[in-house]
């Protein structure tokens, strides 16, 4: 029998770069679904494995197929999936949880302990098709922008950090305005926030974070953060801190403007270990939580916030057919970039 190709970016060998090849069109087994990918977002993560950094050499085992932000349709159903049909629109879950650990079983599978990862530990999106668990498939309403909806993987990290709190009324700084941090801005003022404030080094980004509606974007390489608090109205400090730079400068600057009784999540991911002012920590007794991955409620959350008029869609600088993904990575690694989106329908 004749195998089906498709187009894939592919991750050929241990080293920088990524290869535009034809591969075998995946096929899926008992349980799996393969999906037709209509559109894919490049992830902070995938710009690590283009890099070949310390953590793509890690973490990733070449030749393979990387991505795991996208949209499409299903194409195919593997033997006992039911609920689902041919021709639904459809992202994924990334992550592939055990289903049977303490966290899989309360609800929190964002905490299971054998997880593994679509794009990292097995092939992944960036391709005319990708296989997943059918239990993974995240039905979304047609009405959606495809656009939107490829990074909805990112845009749930966002929704996860932002809404572990109730946001009504209270004044919320953001530090790091990556992709994650711009959409967060949106996400803060959707749920309820009086102030958000967000902070980085990058004046591309911030602007970018000024149209996803922040009431103040602040340099900090420039800018007195105290001083715009108070032309904010902030008197006894910020109620709620979401970290989403991964610089322990910023953690230490976000733990120095907390009011007592603030609470922080902890989504950026640092290079190195993170030395913190304890002490602060505990005389102002502040809640740090820590936040991984997403919980697949917020997928759901997600379709109903864009239907209610959160419009995520600022944070989209770039659009190019997969063809020219070089051009992809190259805005991604320039930081003058927010969200860049692949299209894979010819
Ligand atoms: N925990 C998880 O499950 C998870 C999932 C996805 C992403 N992440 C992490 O979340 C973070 C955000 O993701 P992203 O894709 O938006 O990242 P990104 O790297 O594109 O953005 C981080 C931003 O932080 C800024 N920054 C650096 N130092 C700063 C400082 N001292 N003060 C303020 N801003 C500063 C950078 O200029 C950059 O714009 C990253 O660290 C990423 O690794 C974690
Ligand atoms: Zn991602
Ligand atoms: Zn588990």
């Amino acid at each position: 029998m004749c195998e089906r190709m498709m187009d894939a970016l592919v991750k050929p060998v241990a080293g920088p770069g990524l290869e535009l090849r034809q591969v075998p069109v995946p096929h899926p087994e008992a349980g799996e679904v393969l999906i037709r990918v209509h559109k894919t977002a490049i992830c902070g993560s995938d710009v690590h494995i283009y890099n070949w950094d310390p953590w793509a050499r890690e973490h990733i085992k070449p030749p393979m197929v990387i991505g795991h932000e996208y949209v499409g349709e299903i194409a195919e159903l593997g033997a006992g999936v039911t609920g689902l049909r041919i021709g639904q629109r459809v992202s994924g879950e990334g992550h592939i949880t055990c289903g049977r650990c303490r966290n899989c079983h309360n609800g929190n599978i964002q905490w299971c302990k054998n997880t593994t990862s679509v794009g990292v530990d097995r092939d992944g999106a960036f391709a005319e098709y990708v296989c997943i668990p059918a239990r993974n498939v995240i039905r979304v309403p047609e009405s959606l922008p495809e656009d939107v909806v490829a990074f909805f993987d990112a845009f749930g990290n966002a929704a996860h950090t932002a809404l572990m709190w109730n946001l009504v009324g209270e004044d919320v700084l953001i530090t790091g305005a990556g992709p994650i941090g711009i959409i967060a801005v949106g996400i803060c003022k959707y749920a309820g926030a009086r102030r958000v404030v967000i902070t980085d080094m990058n004046e591309y980004r911030l602007d970018l974070a000024r149209k996803m509606g922040a009431d103040a974007a602040v340099n900090v390489a420039e800018e007195d953060l105290t001083q715009i608090m108070h032309k904010q109205g902030l008197v006894e400090g910020f109620d709620i801190g979401l970290e989403m730079s991964g610089s322990g400068a910023a953690l230490g600057q976000m733990i120095s403007v907390m009011r007592n009784g603030g609470k922080i999540s902890l989504l950026g991911i640092a290079n190195q270990p993170v030395p913190m002012d304890m002490n602060k920590i505990i005389s102002k007794g502040l809640t740090l939580q820590g936040i991984y991955g997403r919980k697949m409620d917020n997928w759901h959350q997600m379709s109903y916030m864009v239907q209610g008029g959160l419009d995520v869609s600022p944070v989209i600088t770039h659009r190019f057919p997969y063809t020219q993904f070089e051009e992809g990575f190259a805005a991604m690694n320039s930081g003058r970039s927010g969200k860049v989106v692949l299209d894979w329908t010819k």
